[in-house]
């Protein structure tokens, strides 16, 4: 973990853009439960600072709304009574040097000392450069007495070159170690125990390779559209938005090899071999939809081709992996919510019983909802001279760790950036080599040579073509929910 010297006895988190949505939402809720918890450092104060003219109580009263809201069972008047105090507003325009001048100054007099500052960007991704450059420019992340990092939500680009653009930015004003982009399924309890599970384990990771696995298959789908966010969503799209980001992140956890240890650098030089080891993915082996209605969304355009789903079939050319492939897709408007991995073996070598048709082994690593681990296997059926069925071992989070739900992603990362530790954010190598892979689908999706945008009913699985994809390959999409019926059989 890499801890700055620092002298300071306070520490103040500034969030940039804080009338928005992402502070209310999911910000202050993980900062009020670890502060419940008991975690957040001794004299931990919180500031907000954006356009919207809020009074400091103002700010409180909207951000107890939000708490109330999204942070579920976490809320108790008490605590939020405790925690309150420690909230303050600032009104002012990052973009302009002076108003930020103006931030440092009252940031100066709250902190009356030295103190250590986390940046937090929650503004509109285009505006992060400006600001880190006025954060420059005002000797804002020089550190005296106190550390200073910076976190940058997603989107960290839209591109290869933007993204570069910005880490040149962030470069210059901050080193590497203190720099935190954002990849909030990183910090899921379920994706961190990717790491646990294949290396904590004697029993799976033997078989983590081309000899045993047949097929890897990693799914993030949302049964809601875009919502609010088409204004975003519409210049993203999928790729940008799910495939650049948490799908090749969880990719990475799957195929890396064990890093020498957990720290920061040693976990991302796992995860740059892995997307360095990836070649570029054939335009046909991607599959483009859209669900029926986006369109008609008010900040869509109105002949709008961006895609809402998206599934991908890719190779990762190392020595573990050679003929694996591994099929990626992810959607809006699909049937349910639901992030799972999914690892499917191969066949015996040699069929002795009567198991028609046969199912391989089948591991599914569920991301959420129902956090756990599934393992689909074959069973003799009882009283019967050799039927086999397909039965399951299954682990559920809720069942071994309480019913209560999993802390949210943001209370596990921003505790690692108050305590200097990166390894759950991806470095820049990670960023530039996952829009590497990502740039050519983008292009190749605007240009005739791409695959043609499928419109796809709401509530379904998306394109038909996705099921195609994996079935000119003997294959089909397979989730640890779909194996089975509530009564424990298979359908
Ligand atoms: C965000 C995307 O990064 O992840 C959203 O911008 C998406 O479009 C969200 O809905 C999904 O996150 P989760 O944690 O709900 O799976």
């Amino acid at each position: 973990m890499a801890r700055t010297n620092s002298t300071a006895n306070s520490t103040t988190i500034v969030i940039l853009g804080a009338s928005g949505d992402l502070t209310q939402r999911k910000l202050i809720p993980a900062l009020f439960s670890l502060y419940r918890k008991g975690r957040l450092p001794e004299n931990t104060r919180i500031v907000g600072f954006s356009r919207s003219p809020y009074s400091h109580e103002e700010f409180r009263d909207h951000l107890r709304n939000g708490v109330e809201q999204f942070a579920g069972r976490v809320f108790d008047d008490t605590d939020w009574r405790g925690f309150a105090p420690s909230l303050y507003y600032l009104a002012g325009d990052s973009q302009t040097l002076r108003d930020c001048e103006r931030l440092d100054r009252f940031l100066i007099e709250l902190e009356t000392g030295p103190a250590n500052r986390a940046y937090h960007l929650a503004t509109m991704p285009n505006l992060f450069a400006r600001i880190v450059e006025n954060l420059g420019k005002a000797q804002m992340a020089r550190e005296a007495d106190g550390w200073r990092r910076i976190v940058v939500e997603k989107p960290f680009g839209h591109d290869l070159t933007s993204a570069q653009m910005l880490n040149s930015v962030l470069d210059s004003v901050f080193d590497e170690s203190r720099i935190y982009r954002m990849d909030h399924y990183l910090g899921k309890e379920t994706a961190q125990n990717i790491l646990f599970f294949r290396f904590a384990n004697t029993i799976f990771e033997p078989l983590w390779n081309r000899d045993y696995i047949d097929n890897v298959q990693i799914t993030v789908a949302e049964d809601v559209g875009v919502l609010h966010r088409g204004a975003y969503y519409d210049k993203a799209g999928v790729l940008r938005d799910i495939f650049q980001n948490h799908l090749l992140q969880l990719l990475c956890l799957v195929a890396m090899e064990p890093p020498v240890s957990f720290k920061a650098d040693d976990v991302h030089n796992e995860r740059i071999k892995v997307l360095a080891s990836i070649p570029p993915i054939s335009l046909a082996d991607t599959v483009r939809g859209q669900y029926g209605g986006y369109r008609e969304t008010s900040q869509a355009a109105a002949d709008s081709t961006t895609a809402t789903y998206g599934a991908l079939k890719l190779w990762v050319d190392n020595w573990r992996w050679q003929g694996v492939p591994f099929y990626l897709r992810s959607g809006k408007s699909l049937p349910r919510k639901a992030s799972e991995i999914v690892i499917c073996f191969k066949c015996p070598p040699h069929l002795l019983f009567n198991v028609p048709p046969f199912e391989p082994n089948l591991l599914a690593l569920r991301i959420q909802p129902d956090e756990g681990i599934f393992i689909g296997f074959e069973a003799k059926v009882p009283d019967s001279p050799e039927d086999t069925r397909t039965v399951e071992m299954d682990f559920h989070y809720r069942s071994y760790f309480g019913s209560q739900p999993l802390p949210d992603a943001y209370e596990r990362l921003l505790l690692d950036v108050l305590n200097g530790d990166t390894s759950l954010f991806p470095r820049r190598d990670v960023i530039e080599a996952a829009w590497r892979l990502i740039d050519p689908i983008v292009q190749g999706w605007q240009s005739p040579a791409g695959p043609p945008l499928v419109i796809y009913e709401p509530s379904t699985w998306g394109p038909e073509e996705a099921a195609e994809l994996l079935a000119r390959d003997g294959r089909c999409w397979r989730m640890a929910h779909q194996e089975h019926s509530d009564d424990g059989r298979r359908d």
